[in-house]
C-alpha cells in the first residue's frame, strides 16, 4: 500500500499552480504536475524544486490531448486533481472567444472523462470572483447570484462551475475556489508570475513600471463610487491562495459523502483601492512610481471583495500575508527577473 497521496496538478508551471505545488510537497503529498509550458517556463518548475529541495514528476502535457491524458491516468494512481490549466486574460478572451471556450471548457471535458474512467473522484477547480460580476452586496458571499459574465473568460468560469455542479451524479466530488485578486510571489524570490507581453493586471504593471520596463502606470478611473474614486479589489498573496488548495484537498478527504459540490470565496475580506495599492507599493519598496489617472477600463467592476467566512470556518484557513508583504514579494521577484539589485 502506498502511504503518500498523489495529486495531479494541471497548469502546474503556472502562477498559482507552481506556488500550490510547493504547498503540496511541503504538506507531504506526491505531485505530478502537467503544463504545456506555452505560457510559462521550465525555470519555474526548477524553482519549485530548488525552493522545496524536493523532486516531483513534471510532464509537458496538454489537457486537451486526450491520448496523452489517457496515458497519464493509466500509468498513475491519482487520489485527487487540482485543475489550474486554463487561459486567464480577460482582454484576450474578448478578442478570441473561441480560443477561450475551446481551451477552458475543452480541457475540463477531457479531464472529467479520464477522471471518471479511472475512478479519480476528487477535484479542486480554479474559479474566479468574476463569476459574480458586480455583486449587489459587498462583501460578497457564495450565495450571490451570477450576473451575466462581462467577458468570455468570465463565462468559461461560470460554465465550468455549472458543469462541475452537474458532475455530482457522475461521482466527481468538487471544491470550486473563487479567487479574488492573487498577487505577490514566493517569499524566496525564486518564483513568481511571468506575464506575457504588456501585463493587463495591476501588480505586474506596477512592478514593471517601477523596474523601468513601462514608462508609466495608468490608474483606470478615479470617478467610481468608492472612497478615493478608484476601483476596490481584494488582493490576496499567491501563497495564501496556494495553501487553501491543500486545505481543500483535505476537506474532501475528510468527507465520506460521494456527492459534493462546494464553492468557496478565496479572498482576504479586505477591500483595497487601486490608489491605496499604489501608495502602499511606494511605501514598502521606497521606489518612485510614475502614474497618472486615465479613463475607466471597459468591463471593470467598480468594487468587489470577499466575505471569506465560509472558507475560514470550513478549512480553518486564513490569509497569512498582508498587502505590504504581498507587494514587497512581487517587487523582489520583479527585481530578480530584471537583474536589479
Ligand atoms: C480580472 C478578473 C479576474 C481575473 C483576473 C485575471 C474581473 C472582475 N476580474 O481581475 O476574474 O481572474 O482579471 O486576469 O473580471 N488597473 C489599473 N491599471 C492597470 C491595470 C489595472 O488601474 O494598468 C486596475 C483595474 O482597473 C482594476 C484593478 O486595477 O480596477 C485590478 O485590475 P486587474 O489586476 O486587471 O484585475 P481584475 O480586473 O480585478
Amino acid at each position: 500500500m502506498k502511504n503518500k497521496k498523489r495529486v495531479l496538478v494541471t497548469g502546474g508551471a503556472g502562477y498559482i499552480g507552481s506556488h500550490t505545488v510547493i504547498e503540496l510537497l511541503n504538506a507531504g503529498y506526491e505531485v505530478t504536475a502537467i503544463d504545456t509550458l506555452e505560457r510559462s517556463e521550465i525555470r519555474i518548475v526548477e524553482g519549485v524544486k530548488s525552493i522545496t529541495g524536493m523532486d516531483f514528476d513534471f510532464q509537458k502535457i496538454d489537457c486537451l490531448d486526450e491520448a496523452a491524458m489517457e496515458q497519464l491516468f493509466s500509468s498513475n494512481q491519482f487520489d485527487s486533481v487540482i485543475h489550474f490549466a486554463a487561459y486567464k486574460s480577460v482582454n484576450e478572451s474578448v478578442e478570441k472567444p473561441l480560443l477561450y471556450y475551446k481551451n477552458n471548457i475543452g480541457s475540463l471535458m477531457v479531464l472529467l472523462e479520464v477522471m471518471k474512467r479511472y475512478q479519480v473522484h476528487d477535484l479542486i477547480f480554479s474559479s474566479s470572483c468574476t463569476v459574480y460580476g458586480q455583486p449587489d452586496q459587498i462583501p460578497v458571499d457564495e450565495s450571490a447570484p451570477f450576473k451575466r459574465a462581462e467577458s468570455p473568460y468570465g463565462a468559461t468560469k461560470q460554465l465550468c462551475e455549472r458543469i462541475l455542479e452537474d458532475m455530482a451524479t457522475e461521482g466527481i466530488r468538487v471544491v470550486s475556489l473563487r479567487y479574488f485578486n492573487p498577487i505577490g510571489a514566493h517569499p524566496s524570490g525564486i518564483i513568481g508570475e511571468l506575464p506575457i507581453g504588456v501585463p493587463n493586471n495591476l501588480v505586474p504593471y506596477v512592478t514593471q513600471t517601477a523596474a523601468g520596463v513601462r514608462a508609466q502606470l495608468t490608474v483606470f478611473g478615479n470617478d467610481y463610487n468608492t472612497p478615493d474614486g478608484s476601483c476596490l479589489r481584494d488582493f490576496i498573496h499567491v501563497c495564501d491562495v496556494a495553501s487553501a488548495h491543500v486545505k481543500a484537498i483535505q476537506f474532501l478527504e475528510a468527507k465520506s459523502s460521494d456527492k459534493i459540490f462546494e464553492t468557496f470565496n478565496l479572498g482576504t475580506g479586505v477591500g483595497v483601492s487601486v490608489l491605496e495599492l499604489v501608495k502602499k507599493f511606494i511605501e514598502v519598496t521606497g521606489v518612485t512610481l510614475q502614474y497618472k489617472i486615465g479613463p475607466r477600463r471597459p468591463g471593470d467592476v467598480e468594487k468587489v471583495y470577499a466575505n471569506p467566512q465560509k472558507i475560514s470556518t470550513a478549512f480553518g484557513w486564513n490569509a497569512r500575508y498582508d498587502l505590504g508583504q504581498s507587494l514587497a514579494h512581487a517587487w523582489q521577484w520583479e527585481k530578480r527577473i530584471r537583474g536589479i539589485q
